[in-house]
């Protein structure tokens, strides 16, 4: 039976390489976004048989058709990564409504309707693999500027934890990964919401959208719960976690110092 894999954000960056990827591994793609010229172009490079599907991951309806589309081209679901994202570029204290309801849209909600909307295919078959695409900021949340989308991934990483959890006793053949790319060379600081002039300096070397891919194409090969692109980032995760505070004052440098003046 063909193998088939959907990719949401597959217009760019990850997703677009994701796609290529799969593709040179024999997979039939399902790929969404909402720019439709670049998705063909994406769907040409991939050398493989496409659905396109244009989609605007914060509606449901938008993610229900792509799930519809995918049924009805291939008959079933194999892998189902829901890839689509966007950051922004603003501090806490400036953080409107309206950018933390588009982080939220965009970074959790689109997320949560691709499960919602694959996972009882998954279920039916008894196997499936689900995984979202979030970021090591969602696990360590070391860049301020980045602040709502921090939080969003954060939220994504717990969805993606429970829904785990929540098949692991009924559905052990169902998959549910993390992936958690660090920099990774693509439009993204570019897209980012409120960005304007340069993107904040990388901590580490960006990582190619093409090596991300392929770590992602492994996990789908040898499904584990979660992946830290760049292998460096778990031990970062370890050290922060053991102990937040000097881990902030070597990320942000030394806190001025506040104690009262010699008298
Ligand atoms: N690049 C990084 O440094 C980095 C690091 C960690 C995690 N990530 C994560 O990796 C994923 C992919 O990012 P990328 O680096 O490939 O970014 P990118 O080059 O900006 O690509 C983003 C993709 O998401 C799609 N997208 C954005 N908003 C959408 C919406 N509302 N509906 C449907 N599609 C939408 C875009 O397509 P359209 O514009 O055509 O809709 C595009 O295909 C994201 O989840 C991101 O958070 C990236």
């Amino acid at each position: 039976m063909l193998n088939v894999a959907v990719i949401t954000g597959a217009s760019a960056g990850i997703g677009a390489a994701l796609a290529r990827h799969l593709g040179r591994q024999g997979y039939c793609l399902v790929l969404a976004a909402r720019r439709v010229a670049e998705l063909h172009k994406v769907a040409k490079s991939t050398g493989t048989e496409v659905e396109v599907v244009t989609a605007d991951v914060r509606r449901r309806a938008d993610v229900e058709r792509v799930k519809d589309a995918a049924l009805r081209r291939f008959g079933h679901v194999d892998v189902w990564v829901n890839n689509a994202g966007r950051g922004i570029a603003r501090r806490v204290l400036d953080l409107s409504d309206a950018d933390v309801d588009e982080m939220v849209a965009v970074n959790v909600k689109s997320a949560l309707y691709g499960a919602q909307a694959i996972v009882p295919h998954f279920q039916e078959r008894g196997r499936g693999h689900l995984v979202n695409v979030s970021s090591v900021l969602g696990r360590v949340p070391f860049v301020a500027q980045r602040s709502a989308y921090n939080a969003a991934k954060h939220a994504l990483n717990a969805l993606t934890a429970n829904l785990r959890m929540e098949l692991r006793p009924t559905h052990p053949g169902i998959h549910v990964s993390l992936v958690m790319p660090g920099v990774v060379a693509t439009d993204f600081a570019a897209n980012a919401l409120g960005q304007s002039g340069p993107p904040p300096a990388a901590a580490a070397p960006a990582q190619s959208a093409e090596e991300v891919a392929a770590v992602i194409a492994e996990l789908i090969a040898h499904p584990v719960p979660e992946v830290y692109t760049n292998p460096a980032h778990s031990e970062m995760a370890a050290r922060y976690f053991q102990d937040v505070a000097a881990f902030e004052a070597q990320a942000a440098g030394p806190a001025p110092d506040t104690s009262p003046a010699p008298r």
